[in-house]
């Protein structure tokens, strides 16, 4: 377990902050300036320090969860946004393939049933409110895609202090 969790923290170190300044920079660049305004959610702040203290296998696999739920996010109805399309699936394709990565590497554990389960709950409920009070209720405008961009990037730039931790 020890070995895997190492070699999982290896894999971390030597790709992740490559590619984390990569899908940042897409997701800038994707669109204009990143709004002002916040999304009409709260941002789950003692999820995450509940995650600073959990186990690095419990950690990376918060990660994976977050990551996989933004892709499926970003998979709604996009009709009306006008971003680069091509840094838009650049920036998913790589999320993408981080999440089978860290999914490869949690196979590999035994997974402990152990409050580990909670956090997914509350990860779900968060995103599901995002889906259906924020997205859906504003019409998947251009103006509602430009406020959950900014939440995302605050996600991926708070599961940057995240992985940090595991070295
Ligand atoms: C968001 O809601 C739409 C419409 O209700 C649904 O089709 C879609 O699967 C949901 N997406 C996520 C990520 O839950
Ligand atoms: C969304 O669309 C529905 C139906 O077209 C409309 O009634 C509602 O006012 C719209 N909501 C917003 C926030 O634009």
């Amino acid at each position: 377990l020890r070995s895997v969790a190492c070699h999982c923290c290896d894999w971390i170190r030597h790709h992740y902050g490559h590619l984390s300044a990569e899908y940042l920079s897409l997701l800038d660049q994707m669109g204009g300036d990143i709004t002002k305004q916040n999304a009409p959610v709260l941002f789950p702040t003692s999820l995450y320090r509940h995650i600073d203290d959990a186990e690095v296998e419990d950690k990376v696999r918060f990660r994976k969860e977050v990551i996989y739920k933004i892709t499926k996010l970003f998979d709604g109805n996009m009709k009306s946004v006008t971003w680069d399309k091509k840094n838009l699936d650049d920036f998913l394709k790589i999320l993408e393939k981080q999440f089978e990565n860290l999914n490869s590497f949690l196979f590999n554990f035994v997974r402990h049933v152990s409050p580990a389960m909670k956090p997914e709950r509350r990860l779900k409920r968060y995103f599901k409110k995002l889906n259906r009070t924020v997205l859906r209720k504003m019409n998947y405008s251009a103006q509602v895609w430009e406020l959950i961009r900014k939440e995302m990037k605050r996600h991926l730039q708070r599961l940057d202090i995240l992985v940090a931790q595991l070295y």
